[in-house]
């Protein structure tokens, strides 16, 4: 009779049994049996563990996870069949193949040992190869079945980054298609506004085109200052267009044209919801300028609090839209333009000093037309070409006197007050030269004095520039006939905007009993 071997206790794989081919678990009662599967597994180098109820193999398999579990049916206590579900029910367990020992040849005892979870059975007497061929079996296929496990998880935890990429790039995509139909809308506006060379070669333009050569490559911020109508716009495109940022927009606010309660949400773009009227996500100038140049027209019209974020953007390259949380970087390369002396805006505590600062690394004047007669014969020539051009006539020139008389008059309406009056002129021209046969005075005030001058001359002065304005924009409107939108309408021939026009004429205060007849 065979001697049990080492009572419940684990055996490791002598001389040949090394543990290399796998742990195996032999749950069985019978001495014999156990000595024979013993020796038969030793020998191919497993690592052999012994259990002689159910109760004990259900613990030693928790701890020791063997490989592949040999389980004899009949046993006292709990029998095999028992003993099997529990294991397969312990999610330390479950996955452990488990073979009948059984000596008998009863089918639905077999059946029940399958039903409990078991993989295969043994008959008992054992044979050795029998013993090997299934155990090793088994064990491979449960390699198989951790391999394909481990290559599912890599799998999923790939499909899920995947997911996580594809997601992401699906939120940028949004970003981006927002970003772009916002330029798109914010550029049909833009269309049609004609960008023209800067024409003259006056020694005071010539110093002031040298300045925009040198710091347009660069990405200085520029503050542009010049009465009105001297050309600070097309300065500040000229230096866009100078710049490596021409492939992105130059996107423009008129910080005089939009309201205070809005300004901030036109700079910085708002949140669905952020404040009432807020039906939908908005992408302010900022972020449309992204990669680009954003050109604030009249900029110390913004109102201080305003300022002060401003200046925050500029010093920390990233905003926050109003009601968002998330802040926004950005590049941009600001340019500012106004026709104030800033150092009085300063002083009257209209504008941050501090901002002022930052905006006037790069201070470019652009001198009165007054100040560079010598320009006026060369615009006045190129302006006569492009209304021909657009009226469809030809052989038009300016008579001697006539040119004496355009570079006598001081034009406080500098370029744009030019423009005005030879349109005028072309479109009452009877014959071929062109004749003013108004009088120049009549829509002037006489010499006005340099944007440096002291605070009181320049509100003399912006009041006899709102006077000449008001007087073109009525003159305009009698012949529009008050209208104002449309290729025949007042903003075209004024060159601006419809929602620009409107808040001039309000802000001048002009009647619609003066223009219409
Ligand atoms: N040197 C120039 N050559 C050709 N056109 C010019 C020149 N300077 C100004 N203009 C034209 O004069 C008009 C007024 O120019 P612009 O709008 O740039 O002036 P501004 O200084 O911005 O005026 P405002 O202060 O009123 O906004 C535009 O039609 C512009 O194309
Ligand atoms: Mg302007």
């Amino acid at each position: 009779m065979s001697t049990w071997p080492k009572d419940d206790v684990r055996i490791e794989g002598a001389e040949t049994g090394t543990g290399a081919a796998g742990t195996v678990l032999i749950v069985e009662d019978d001495a014999a049996s156990v000595g024979v599967l013993l020796e038969c597994l030793r020998r191919e180098s497993f690592r052999v563990l012994v259990a002689q109820d159910g109760k004990s193999a259900l613990q030693r398999a928790e701890y020791a996870r063997p490989d592949l579990i040999l389980l004899d049916v009949m046993m006292p206590d709990i029998n095999g069949f028992e003993t099997c579900r529990r294991l397969k029910r312990n999610g330390l367990t479950a996955d452990i193949p488990v073979l009948f020992l059984s000596a008998l040849t009863n089918t639905n005892e077999k059946l029940e040992g399958f039903a409990a979870g078991a993989v295969d059975y043994l008959t008992k007497p054992f044979q050795y190869e029998e013993v090997l061929a299934r155990v090793r079996t088994h064990l491979r296929l449960r390699e198989y079945e951790f391999a394909l496990a481990a290559g599912n998880k890599l799998l999923e935890a790939r499909v899920a980054e995947r997911t996580e990429e594809l997601r992401s790039a699906l939120v940028e995509f949004g970003k981006l298609k927002e970003r772009l139909e916002a330029e798109n809308v914010y550029l049909q506006h833009e269309v049609g506004a004609e960008h023209r060379d800067i024409i003259g070669s006056s020694p005071a333009l010539r110093a002031m085109l040298d300045k925009v050569a040198r710091v347009a490559p660069t990405k200085t911020s520029v503050l542009i200052t010049g009465e009105t109508g001297t050309g600070k716009e097309l300065v500040a495109r000229a230096i866009h267009e100078a710049s490596s940022r021409r492939s992105r927009p130059m996107v423009k606010l008129n910080c005089a044209a939009i309201s205070a309660g809005l300004v901030e949400s036109e700079l910085f773009g708002h949140t669905k919801g952020a404040f009432t009227g807020a039906l939908d996500k908005r992408v302010g100038r900022f972020e449309l300028a992204d990669g680009g140049t954003l050109f604030l027209d009249e900029v110390t019209e913004l109102p201080l609090e305003t300022q002060v974020k401003l200046l925050r953007v500029l010093q920390e390259r990233e905003f926050k839209p109003v009601g968002s949380s998330k802040t926004q970087a950005v590049d941009v390369r600001v340019i500012a333009a106004s026709n104030r002396c800033l150092r009085d805006e300063i002083a009257a505590g209209r504008f941050r000093a501090d901002l002022y600062h930052r905006l006037n690394v790069f201070p470019i004047e652009i001198p009165a037309l007054r100040q560079r007669r010598a320009d006026i014969a060369e615009l006045a020539r190129h302006c006569v070409a492009r209304f021909a051009r657009t009226l469809g006539r030809r052989g038009c020139d300016i008579g001697a006197e006539t040119l004496r008389a355009l570079e006598a008059h001081e034009w406080p309406g500098n370029v744009r007050e030019l423009q005005n009056t030879i349109e005028r002129a072309m479109i009452s021209l009877v014959d071929d030269a062109l004749c003013i046969d108004w009088p120049l005075a009549e829509c002037s005030r006489g010499a006005q004095p340099p944007i440096t001058d002291s605070a009181a001359a320049a509100m003399e002065r912006s009041d006899a520039l709102a006077s000449v304005e008001r007087e073109h924009i009525v003159g305009v409107l009698r012949r529009t006939g008050g209208v104002i939108e449309g290729p025949r309408g007042a903003a075209r021939l004024l060159e601006m905007k419809p929602s620009t026009a409107r808040y001039r004429i309000k802000k001048l205060g002009i009647r619609k009993s003066e223009f219409v007849t």
